[in-house]
């Protein structure tokens, strides 16, 4: 299969401000929200990354869709650095490469309709004349459950619930047909219906358009719907990435097993093992040293705190990032 993403020691870091005075210090404090991270996402693939609130996901994926640049290290795109590419040949790009953001409401102007919202892209970009693009929008409104179409166009976002304003803003994203999407927690404000509604929505895509796209959540059950391949982040290092059924059958890092444990067990009977993860977790601004979930982590040995564990091959393309098996 075809690489469309391709990460490459991927590394974010953003400094840390301890004084109003100290703005161009060198060499001070920096939160290490993207700690060498490299990964491929393959084209028509679902790519899940799961991890706490703070490991880094969403930068990740501002990093692969270029809102934002790297410290160091590089994101491929079809075979092309996008550090490299220039702002008019950017300009073209931006359309296919989108972005749902994790706050619908932040996202969303208070100054703008529905309608406006959606059509946005298209007329930036310069794509459809405007009567092309007002159908364009309100077929696409129907399609992510927006309607009745016309009278939703016409709404400001206060006016309209906030699972639809999310679902306006996945429309946003998708109105110009973009070939990579990063799924920002698309689901987290909205409430159980909803999530049903775009969780098929976005299972739709990909069966029906092989829409490639990365999903962040916290939320393991629904990696497991939708994703091929699930990568799980720790303090800004991805610790495991396995496909689906293998990460949630054979998960190997003891910090997956400690997530897959958190989550709900419907079942009374069935007592939870007490392998949660202990502890808050650390400072991205000094994480601990070697393995950083070494001091939550059940099974750490003194190898565990020396150096960085490397993501190894723990069988068919199952990565882990821990030294031991079992
Ligand atoms: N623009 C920024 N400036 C400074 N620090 C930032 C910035 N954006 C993120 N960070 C820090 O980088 C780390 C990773 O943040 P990020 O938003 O990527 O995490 P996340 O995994 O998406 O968390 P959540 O599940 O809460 O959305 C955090 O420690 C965060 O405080
Ligand atoms: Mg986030």
């Amino acid at each position: 299969m075809e690489e469309l993403i391709k990460v490459t020691n991927l590394v974010k870091e953003f400094p840390v401000r301890s004084g109003l005075f100290d703005r161009s210090r060198k060499g001070g404090d920096v939160v290490h929200a993207v700690d060498d991270v490299s990964f491929t996402i393959h084209r028509g693939e679902v790519l899940g990354l799961a991890g706490e609130s703070g490991s880094g996901k969403s930068t990740t994926g501002r990093l692969l869709t270029r809102l934002m640049d790297p410290t160091s290290g590089t994101v491929m795109y079809g075979g092309k650095d996008l550090a490299t590419i220039g702002r008019v040949e950017m300009r073209s790009l931006r359309p296919r490469l989108q972005m749902v953001f994790q706050d619908p409401n932040g996202s969303l102007s208070p100054r703008m309709t529905v309608g406006q919202a959606i059509t946005h892209p298209l007329s930036i970009h310069g794509i459809l004349d405007p009567a092309e693009r007002r159908a364009a929008v309100l077929s696409l409104m129907e399609k992510v459950g927006l309607a009745p179409a016309e009278f939703l166009y016409r709404k400001y976002p206060h006016q309209i619930s906030g699972g639809q304003c999310q679902r306006v803003v996945i429309a946003r994203a998708l109105v110009t047909n973009p070939e990579f999407l990063v799924a920002d927690e698309p689901i987290a404000m909205a409430d159980v219906s909803v999530r049903a509604l775009v969780m098929e929505l976005l299972k739709r895509l990909k069966d029906e358009m092989g829409m490639t796209y990365l999903f962040i959540t916290h939320d393991l059950a629904t990696a497991k719907y939708l994703c091929d391949r699930v990568a799980i982040m720790y303090l800004g290092r991805i610790v495991e990435i396995a496909p689906k059924k293998d990460l949630f059958s054979h998960p190997h890092h003891p910090y997956t097993k400690a997530l897959l444990h958190a989550v709900p067990v419907p079942d009374p009977d069935r007592r939870r093992t007490e392998e949660v993860a202990r502890g808050e977790i650390p400072s991205a601004i000094h994480p601990p040293a070697g393995c950083h979930f070494h001091p939550r982590c059940p099974r750490a040995r003194p190898e565990c705190s020396a150096a960085r564990p490397p993501l190894r091959d723990v069988g068919a393309g199952h990565l882990s990032a821990c030294l031991f098996d079992d």
